[in-house]
């Protein structure tokens, strides 16, 4: 089957799904920063939706009419629900499904997530259940569940079901995000692909920081065809721009590892990153302009926010996890970003913004 998968300008960008991040609000920061050449939504739980309906699945599939390509995330362990929950993301428009493979999460992979890599017979079910929806189907995976050693029989099962783009976070599930990501397994991946399903496009993921960095680990390792990228966009918000500002390169020192990102183990502490160090900063690396920059994007975030406030129906809370991706790295960002966690409404934001010292 043909898809938008195959119309893209190679490598493509994909922004990474992110639960509780990546939602029609974040997504549309992204694009206005600078737009990855494919989004993916959060993951939604398929079962959950097919027993209790859209108040399950909290706003996650909600979008714009504009947004494209934009792939709908599923996980769950029971192919019924799959095709079910498939056709209902056809319904909405969605361009693409991809199945989640790789969560680690104790709520995951009770039932699906990781939980399919030991459970490769319901994979491959959950798999042919969603592409009776007629969409473009594709899998996001880690390496295996414990070793990394596992990946070859894994991503073998995979690609035998002719799926159109497999997605890799070049981890296990065990590994969580505390170990750097195996870019030495690419090019055996690579091969195994060539071999076993060519027709199959190949995402890599994990610590990648910019567009700069992908492009560079696609002229390293020939026949990658796409780039996702999920934490770097906390670090850069305009890290898909092909002028991207470079702050993670720049401030943050350009390898990758570990201590690097966020985790992605899902505490709130982590996601929020609020308590990541910022490493290695100082005002004179980070220009005006592009202060100014980071600044109208948190403007434009809270009017999202409010925007889609009837309908998302989330706690301001949840919108100070993500002032630390603007206000950073400046002398008196702390200060700055300690009055923004006092606020209570996007109202009380916007005025600490006019008054702060910028
Ligand atoms: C806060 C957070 C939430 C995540 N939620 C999802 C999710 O819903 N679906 C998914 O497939 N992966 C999820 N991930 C994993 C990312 O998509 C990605 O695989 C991982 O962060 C490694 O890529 P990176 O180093 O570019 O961040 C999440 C990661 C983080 C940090």
């Amino acid at each position: 089957m043909s898809s938008f998968w195959n119309d893209l300008p190679q490598p493509f960008f994909v922004l990474a799904p992110m639960e509780a991040v990546t939602d029609v609000v974040f997504r549309q920061v992204v694009r206005r920063a600078g737009a990855p050449d494919i989004f993916f939504t959060e993951f939604a739980n398929a079962t959950g939706w097919v027993h209790a309906g859209d108040k399950a699945i909290a706003g996650r599939l909600i979008k714009t009419d504009d947004e494209h390509p934009l792939v709908a995330q599923i996980w769950g362990g029971e192919p019924g629900d799959m095709e079910q929950f498939a056709r209902h993301c056809r319904e909405l428009g969605f361009d693409g499904i991809d199945i989640n493979m790789g969560c680690p999460a104790k709520s995951a992979i009770k039932s699906g997530g990781a939980a399919l890599i030991r459970r490769p017979d319901v994979a491959v079910a959950a798999i042919r259940a969603a592409k009776t929806a007629g969409l473009p189907v594709s899998v996001k995976t880690r390496l295996g569940y414990t070793y990394a050693d596992e990946w070859r029989d894994w991503l073998r099962v995979l690609l035998e079901q002719d799926i159109v783009n497999l997605t890799i976070h070049l981890r296990t599930k065990r590994e969580m995000s505390k170990v750097p990501a195996h870019y030495e397994l690419i090019d055996e991946i690579v091969a195994l692909r060539d071999e076993v399903a060519p027709q199959t496009l190949l995402t890599i993921n994990g610590d990648i920081r910019d567009r700069a960095h992908g492009l560079e680990l696609a002229a390293q390792h020939p026949g990658i065809n796409g780039i996702m990228i999920g934490r770097g966009v906390f670090h850069d918000p305009f890290c898909f721009s092909k002028s991207a500002s470079g702050i993670a390169e720049k401030n943050l020192g350009a390898k990758p590892g570990p201590g690097l990102f966020f985790s992605d183990t899902r505490t709130d502490r982590e996601l929020t990153g609020l308590d990541a160090p910022v490493t290695a900063s100082s005002t004179e690396d980070m220009s005006t302009p592009h202060r100014a920059e980071l600044l109208e994007l948190l403007r434009y975030h809270l009017d999202l926010f409010d925007e889609y406030q009837p309908v998302l129906e989330r706690p301001f809370e949840t919108l100070k996890r993500f002032f630390k991706i603007y206000i950073r790295d400046f002398d008196g960002a702390k200060e700055l970003r300690d009055q923004l966690m006092h606020t209570r409404t996007t109202d009380e934001a916007r005025h600490v913004l006019r008054s702060g010292r910028l």
